[in-house]
């Protein structure tokens, strides 16, 4: 048995100057306690403890090309020196803007934040300011940051969450005002008539739709054929803008996104995670006449950090070897990931595990279900939650860090010989299973 007695004892210490004992609710979760880790270099964390794991949580998105990246921490250390915020603008947001809207078709300018969650309420404010409307219209299981406005119906438990064609708003957490409900459409995933209907039953109100375009969080699970393209035509015959956030998927399901991936523009855009490898950085992007309403209307948007030296210079180096020969690196994660995803497949068939190993080869999970492949939230739902939490924990003993649910994410650090290792593992852990 690995030993995480120095975690847990840190953990407990900790616990009495920071609340709570983590800085993210989402790192609760870990088992048995948040660990605690000293650094991680390419495909690897070491913890406390001594223990060693091969991560493939990777800060839930953002480190595609694994931890300590050699090229984007040469390109902040020689950016260190330079200063980190000025409230003024740095050549290197021009750069940096320049190459996102060469490189993003759906987005003509974009507008640097500093977190997803920003970012989100940046798109929303936008969309509001340039249709005149009031509601937002999101989908059952997407998460889109822990601001009040986008905190509701993430993860609603399925006694509350009302009928699935026409399921009710559900506030995320304690301390939201009830009245941000009232703004807030919930529609059920993947279905273009439910949401044809949920624009009938908001006639002319709805803003803008918002959608994970591969919905990850509650998933993941891609969209069905044709689904993006009929959202897109839907928000355009009743007014309302249609926003992907790709905090995800963006610079993860490929290098142009899920939008490229499933040939889709949005009208906005957000991105943050992978596109500063590891940095803090987020942005909306999209078309010119909606984000023109930031000078035009004088819509408001701040962020004493935004654009700041060092999450430019992390950007602008990540995308250097993301974007290299046509982005030769996606069609590396490509191929591993597949590898990984079928590996996984073969091992529970060995095994008698009946799982749906679903999602893209750079983010994918491993659902325990008898029955057919999840499409939207209530079927990920149903899925078996404690057969994936004892296989994760399994796999922890093994050295191989998932997230609670068997999600993984992969990035241009695990190499063949690391899916190899992997692999061997994941055969031990799920021998454990029955
Ligand atoms: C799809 C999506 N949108 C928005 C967010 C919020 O981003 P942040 O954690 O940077 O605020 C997340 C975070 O996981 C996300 O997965």
């Amino acid at each position: 048995m690995r030993s995480y007695a120095k975690s847990i004892a840190l953990y407990e210490r900790t616990k009495k100057a920071l609340a709570g004992g983590v800085s993210s609710n989402v790192r609760y979760a870990a088992t048995p306690v948040p660990l605690f880790f000293e650094r991680g270099e390419g495909a690897r964390l070491y913890d406390v403890d001594g223990n060693v794991h091969i991560d493939y949580v990777l800060g839930n998105g953002p480190a595609i090309l694994g931890h300590a990246p050699k090229p984007v921490i040469d390109a902040v250390a020689a950016s260190l020196a330079e200063g980190q915020v000025f409230a003024a603008q740095h050549p290197r947001e021009t750069e940096l803007a320049e190459r996102l809207v060469r490189l993003l078709p759906s987005s003509e300018v974009v507008r640097f934040a500093t977190s997803g969650t920003e970012a989100v309420l940046m798109a929303f404010r936008l969309a509001r300011a340039f249709t005149g409307r009031d509601k937002i219209l999101k989908f059952e299981g997407h998460y889109h940051g822990w601001s009040d406005q986008a905190f509701v119906s993430t993860k609603p438990s399925l006694n509350e969450a009302g009928p699935a064609d026409a399921p009710v708003p559900v506030a995320g957490s304690p301390g939201m005002p009830a009245s941000v409900l009232d703004d807030v459409v919930v529609c059920g995933w993947n279905d273009l008539d439910l949401l044809a209907a949920a624009f009938e039953r908001n006639k002319n109100e709805i803003a803008a739709v918002i959608m994970e375009p591969v919905m990850v969080n509650g998933g993941p699970i891609e969209p069905a054929p044709g689904y993006l393209d009929g959202v897109r035509e839907l928000c355009r015959r009743n007014g309302a803008l249609f926003i992907c956030d790709e905090v995800i998927t963006g610079f993860r399901a490929g290098l142009r996104g899920a939008q490229g991936r499933y040939g889709v523009n949005a009208d906005l855009s957000i991105y943050a995670k992978a596109v500063a490898a590891g940095f803090p950085l987020a942005m909306v992007g999209g078309r010119r006449d909606v984000m023109d309403t930031l000078l035009d209307k004088g819509v408001m948007h701040g962020g004493t950090y935004n654009g700041n030296v060092q999450s430019m210079a992390a950007a602008i180096a990540a995308l250097d070897v993301l974007e290299a020969n046509d982005g030769a690196v996606y069609r590396e994660l490509e191929r591993r990931g597949t590898r990984l995803m079928q590996g996984l497949a073969e091992l529970a068939k060995k095994h008698k595990q009946a799982v749906k190993v679903q999602g893209l080869p750079a983010i994918f999970q491993v659902f325990f279900t008898e029955g057919a492949p999840p499409r939207n939230y209530r079927e990920s739902a149903a899925c078996d939650k404690d057969k994936a939490l004892a296989f994760h924990t399994a796999l922890q003993e093994e050295g191989i860090r998932t997230n609670q649910n068997a999600k993984w994410f992969l990035s241009i650090a695990h190499d063949d010989a690391i899916i190899d290792e992997t692999l061997a593992a994941a055969d031990r852990a799920m021998a454990t299973l029955q």
